[in-house]
């Protein structure tokens, strides 16, 4: 049996199968509500009954309390529906919507994603899930006190581990110690979500633009637009020196053969002569250059080396993008 549910004030509406949660059909059903631990600890998920009845579910018993019951509120993360719904919430729309956390986490696994690119997903205490839009990133807070960040690599959706896509940095504090000491069940501590590098609702095509590691928070924002059916133009362009540099390569190129909306250029700016390179060479904005002569009616999405987001947002402005649909990550480094 299936229920409605309506949200307030957006009048958003979606059905709740038997056995979901109200947040778990939300979610997927493309509504971003707000969430923290979702398991009835933390109440960032509480919202407000207009309409209709629910099984309020378990929940810990001091985050809504029966006060909270009478007042109409229920927590959408336990709440499932007896009868159809009208909700009052607010989406989580813009990056401000979301609480920056610092959490502890435990390294699940690290795996060598490329020669010099390391894979490493966190677990979260049993406790607390981190709600974020994909491209977000996250800090490791260091015991120094420094800060070292790198975005999320995994889509909303897929939110049991954190997945992050780490370049290793020749003489790099923090990264050489992921290359040589890192391990699993390392404790580790965290501050998140950060930025504000994430798709905006439009019907313009969206050119993606990434060098080296740059892919992560592209990975996680593509595979959230493929399970939502995203149905608009999608264009990436990845550049790197050479093939090794390319990780994962054969994950867009399997998303390209799958969709008829999303296309995949790779660009190799020195390629070596046992790459036996047959595809395109340069730097991967010219590339996007060569391809989009007038950028007036695109969306960009720019992130990996500074010098390429610099150059791309100089050289695309000049060829019509407007200012404000260039949005980008500079992986800088603090
Ligand atoms: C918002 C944001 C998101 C990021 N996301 C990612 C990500 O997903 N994956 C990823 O691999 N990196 C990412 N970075 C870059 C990453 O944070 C740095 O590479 C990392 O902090 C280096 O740490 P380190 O302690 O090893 O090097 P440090 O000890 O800080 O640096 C040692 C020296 O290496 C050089 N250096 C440091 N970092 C870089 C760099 N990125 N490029 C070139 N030279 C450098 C500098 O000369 C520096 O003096 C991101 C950066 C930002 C700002
Ligand atoms: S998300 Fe924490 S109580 Fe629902």
């Amino acid at each position: 049996m299936s229920y409605q549910v309506t949200i307030q004030p957006s009048g958003h509406q979606f059905n709740v199968e038997s056995g979901q949660t109200i947040l778990e059909a939300a979610l997927d059903a493309g509504f971003a509500l707000p969430y923290g631990c979702r398991n009835g600890a933390c109440g960032a998920c509480k919202g407000k009954l207009l309409a209709g009845e629910v099984d309020y579910g378990e929940h810990q018993a001091g985050t809504l309390t029966a006060e909270d019951k009478k007042k109409g509120l229920a927590l959408f993360c336990c709440a499932v529906p007896r009868t159809d719904l009208a909700v009052e919430v607010k989406e989580v729309s813009a990056a401000k919507d979301i609480p920056v956390k610092t959490l502890p986490c435990r390294v699940e696994r690290l795996e060598r994603l490329g020669h010099d690119v390391m894979g490493i997903w966190l677990k979260l205490p049993s406790s607390e899930r981190l709600q974020f839009l994909p491209g977000q990133y996250i800090d490791f807070l260091l015991k120094d006190g420094k800060r070292r960040s790198f975005s999320l690599a995994n889509a909303p959706e897929e939110d049991s581990l954190l997945e992050l896509h780490v370049r290793h940095v020749p003489g790099g504090q923090f990264t050489e110690h992921v290359f040589n000491a890192m391990k699993a069940k390392d404790i580790m501590r965290i501050n998140g979500p950060l930025g504000s590098f994430f798709l905006r609702e439009s019907d313009k095509p969206a050119i993606f633009v990434a060098t080296g590691t740059g892919f992560a928070p592209i990975k996680s924002i593509l595979a959230h637009a493929f399970h939502h059916q995203v149905d608009r133009q999608m264009v990436l362009y990845w550049g790197a020196r050479t093939l090794q540099d390319l990780y994962l390569a054969e994950l867009p190129g399997q998303w390209q053969s799958a969709r008829a909306n999303f296309s995949f250029v790779p660009v190799l700016s020195r390629p070596a002569p046992e790459d036996r390179w047959p595809g395109r060479t340069g730097h991967v904005q010219a590339a996007v250059l060569a391809d989009f002569a007038d950028l007036s009616g695109c969306q960009v999405y720019a992130c990996g080396s500074p010098a390429m987001v610099d150059a791309a947002r100089k050289d695309f402005l000049a060829h019509g993008l407007p200012e404000d649909e260039f949005y980008s990550d500079a992986f800088n480094f603090q």
